[in-house]
């Protein structure tokens, strides 16, 4: 991917953000997700009275790009408004990015500046059923 195109996708997450809804741990979180069409679906962590209830980010922009009919992710960018703490994708986002894709691109806004990695080498040996 083109470092062009992966700024742009940085910026719709970042647009997003404004959106999370996380009032228990003040650590809002936005994704945004490139599919192979060329389309983006954004999501953001969506907190719950009922802790365990919260979904992180990663996993409503797959879910909401899944349930319009995608299946082939390209990249995802994913940034947060902490200065300090990189929203780097937890074990239960990465498992559900590799239903789809292993080679997806997944890009985080870290202080350092952006964190670059494909999916296959952030979860090797996930749990595949169609192996
Ligand atoms: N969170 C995400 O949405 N994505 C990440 O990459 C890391 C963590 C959320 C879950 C929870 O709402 C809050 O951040 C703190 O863990």
């Amino acid at each position: 991917m083109l470092c062009g195109e992966i700024e742009e996708l940085v910026k719709k997450a970042e647009d997003a953000l404004k959106n999370a809804y996380a009032p228990y741990s003040n650590y809002r979180v936005s994704a945004a997700l490139l599919c192979e069409d060329g389309s983006v679906y954004t999501g953001v962590n969506v907190e719950n009275s009922s802790y365990g209830l919260s979904i992180c980010a990663e996993r409503v922009a797959v879910f909401k790009a899944v349930s319009e009919g995608q299946r082939k992710f390209k990249a995802i960018a994913i940034v947060s408004d902490s200065p300090n703490i990189p929203p780097l994708p937890c074990g239960a986002c990465r498992q559900v990015l590799a239903e789809f894709s292993k080679d997806t691109l997944v890009v985080v806004k870290t202080p350092e500046g952006l964190f670059k990695g494909e999916l296959k080498d952030l979860l090797p040996y996930s749990f595949d059923f169609t192996k």
